[in-house]
């Protein structure tokens, strides 16, 4: 190697050691050593080394925290060990149930425990041979996640290389949190309000999202944290306790959430426990508990765990939180079918750390039920992913200036008489022209679950909407290039793909498109029941309310429904348009979906990350799969969400397989490759 570079090399190296040093004080020590001036220039200055020399580039350097190149999709990796959960206690009562089970499996009452803040974002487990970060993945199913190293190296407190000489093992997998900063979080939304689009509805959905960003620059941009809390592979070397191995990931170079204790007794624990539910304000992460662990790995081991859930551990779960805030006034949103949603515009309030502007009132029954005022001071309560609601008033505070609210007569968006069914708590405006239910049938015509048009976002549908481009549907698949070029934003790329996407989309099949129609009462799964039992369209047209009704799942309220829609002059005339645009109206026997699931029997518990309950159910039912509501020994999977309920338990019971949603699309993968 030539003088020149070799000093090239030391160069390369020595920026790479500094850089490192000072990110690590200024990320982890919070106690920066330069200025963020000079570190950008020595930062740039090995970027451009780097250009240059492309040979020098080795996978720890600085540089790779910034993101590098798109991934197709993620790469399915095994954990070392798997990822376990936890099972919760609501209670201090239940904490100390925990404690007398443990206690009486070890035959003793001395049990120490570490207690560590429950950070609410995305778990994920990093690999680290002879030191070097290798891999990265999401939980998964918890034996096998999704690779995102790429995209984990754009968080800055995570090691890309773990510190300290003397105790680098062969093999370690560090186990933690990476989380959305509240302020992050805040500050993420208001620019997605700010350019139409949708929110999220907390740190850890938008957490999650990040992870899994093809374009790791994307990642970068959601400034993400890390807390780990724990090893759960060590390969060359030993540790005793928990306690331990806090520290040593702590002299590894991670930054340890510092709020962790160790407890000699349960009652401490509980102490500890109850402390924080009123201190989670303090904090600029989301928590949504309490970890709970004993703090000796020979006991742990001697412990075990039961299905997913380690015997040793417990999450002690916060109730959901409750705010005071004004109701400002309530508004009417106007929706899909006509139906009349109520809201509360609130007085921003920050509860459980994100602030809340909105929140449901269900309906006009529950207004007045709980006697929900304009202008009430009212409790707000917002739990994990539950959208914000009003729980009640509260009364003493009432002045005599709030306003009691009436339903309105007439459509807030096109004046028609509104319609109250008897016996139904909604209220409807029954004018299928109704602007804002034209708007809304637009969005859920190309939403995801329906036609899937990609690239057409709701705020373009809007757009579209507002320069009269388009009235309905169907006038999306006779729009010209130079038209959705008018749109802002749009330049020759866009456009081309956003004429691709509308090609493409003939492509769907029948189901979808009826489901796409937003036909009352027809969602996804009855859809695809009514797809698999009508050769076509116009079979469908031609059956009677009782021919639909006879279809096990279908019904008379939806058989109702579908016949009067089908009945009107101006949906046919729809229809027809949009048959002559290309798109599917009849069945497809031909060319069938795989079946994967076929006959197999799956039950849903708690609230899905990524799905809603009927997408995952026509997922299922779409690759021949059934769903049933309860677990019985007949199920075969059960899959569950956040916050599952008394049928994990069942499930379990019964020995029936636990899944999560990685599991349940992995179940799909696997069925497909075997055919
Ligand atoms: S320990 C076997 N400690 O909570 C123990 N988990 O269901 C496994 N979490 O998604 C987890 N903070 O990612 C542990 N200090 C902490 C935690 C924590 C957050 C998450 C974890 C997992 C869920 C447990």
């Amino acid at each position: 190697m030539g003088a020149r570079a070799d000093k090239i090399q030391q160069r390369v190296a020595e920026l790479r050691r500094e850089i490192e040093a000072h990110s690590y004080r200024y990320y982890i020590l919070d106690h920066p050593s330069v200025s963020d001036a000079e570190y950008d220039l020595m930062f740039r200055e090995l970027l451009e080394l780097e250009a240059s020399y492309p040979q020098l580039v080795t996978a720890d350097s600085p540089t790779r925290r910034v993101g590098v190149e798109a991934g197709e999709k993620f790469q399915k990796v095994e954990h070392l060990a798997p990822m376990l959960s936890l099972a919760n206690a609501f209670s201090a009562r239940e904490l100390v149930d925990f404690y007398r089970r443990i206690s009486r499996m070890l035959g003793e009452t001395a049990i120490d425990f570490v207690t560590e803040l429950k950070i609410d974002g995305a778990a994920v487990s990093l690999t680290y041979r002879q030191g070097m970060l290798v891999r990265g993945a999401t939980r998964g199913d918890g034996r096998v996640g999704e690779s995102v190293t790429d995209n984990l190296r754009t968080i800055k407190t995570i090691p890309l290389r773990l510190k300290g000489e003397a105790r680098i093992p062969e093999m370690v997998e560090v186990r933690g949190e990476a989380y959305l900063p509240l302020a992050a979080f805040e500050a993420l939304n208001l620019g997605r309000e700010a350019r139409g689009e949708k929110t999220f509805a907390n740190p850890r959905n938008a957490a999650a999202g990040a992870l899994r960003q093809l374009d790791p620059a994307v990642t970068a941009m959601r400034p993400l944290a890390f807390f780990p809390y724990a090893v759960g592979y060590l390969e060359g070397g030993e540790l005793a306790t928990q306690l331990e191995a806090l520290e040593l990931l702590e002299q590894w170079g991670f930054r340890v959430n510092p709020r962790y204790r160790l407890h000699r007794s349960m009652e401490r624990v509980i102490e500890y426990c109850r402390s924080y539910e009123s201190r989670r304000g303090e904090m600029d992460y989301e928590i949504d508990g309490v970890v709970v662990k004993v703090n000796r790995l020979d006991y742990q081991r001697r412990l075990g765990s039961v299905a997913r859930d380690p015997r040793w551990a417990i999450a002690y779960k916060f109730p959901g939180e409750v705010a005071l805030t004004r109701l400002l006034e309530i508004h009417i949103n106007v929706g899909r079918t006509g139906a009349l949603n109520p809201y509360a515009v609130l007085e921003p309030v920050r509860v459980g750390g994100v602030t809340v502007r909105q929140a449901t009132l269900h309906n006009e029954d529950d207004i007045r039920k709980k006697d929900i005022r304009e202008g009430d001071l009212v409790k707000v309560k917002r739990a994990g992913d539950v959208i914000p609601q009003v729980v009640a008033p509260v009364v003493s505070q009432r002045t005599g200036a709030e306003r009691e609210f009436s339903y309105p007569e007439l459509c807030p968006q096109c004046a028609s008489t509104i319609i109250r069914v008897e016996g139904e708590a909604m209220a409807y405006c029954p004018n299928t022209q109704c602007p804002a239910q034209r708007l809304e049938k637009l969005k859920h015509f190309v939403g995801r679950g329906a036609m899937d048009i990609r690239g057409l976002g709701q705020q373009t549908v809007g757009k579209m909407v507002d320069l009269s481009l388009v009235e309905d549907a169907a006038d999306l698949f006779a729009l010209t290039p130079e038209q959705i070029g008018s749109l802002p934003g749009f330049k020759e790329k866009s456009v081309r793909n956003l004429l691709d996407s509308l090609e493409a989309s003939l492509g769907q099949p029948f189901s979808r498109v009826l489901f796409a129609l937003g036909i009352r009462h027809v969602g996804e799964s009855v859809a695809e029941l009514l797809a698999r039992n009508f050769r076509d369209i116009d079979e469908l047209r031609e059956a009677g309310v009782e021919e639909i009704a006879s279809i096990s799942g279908v019904g008379p309220e939806i058989a109702g429904s579908v016949r009067a829609y089908l009945d009107e002059p101006s949906n046919w005339g729809f229809v027809r348009r949009l048959r002559k645009a290309g798109l599917t109206f009849q069945s497809d026997s031909a060319a069938e979906t795989p079946t994967p699931l076929k006959d197999k029997i799956f039950v849903i518990t708690g609230t899905l990350r990524d799905m809603s309950r009927t997408e995952a159910k026509s997922l299922i039912q779409g690759r021949g799969g059934k769903v049933a509501a309860s677990v019985s020994s007949r199920t075969d999977y059960l899959v569950v969400g956040a916050a599952p309920g008394s049928k994990l338990e069942k499930a379990r019971n019964l020995g029936i397989e636990v899944i999560d949603e990685a599991g349940l699309h992995s179940r799909i993968e696997e069925g497909t490759d075997g055919g």
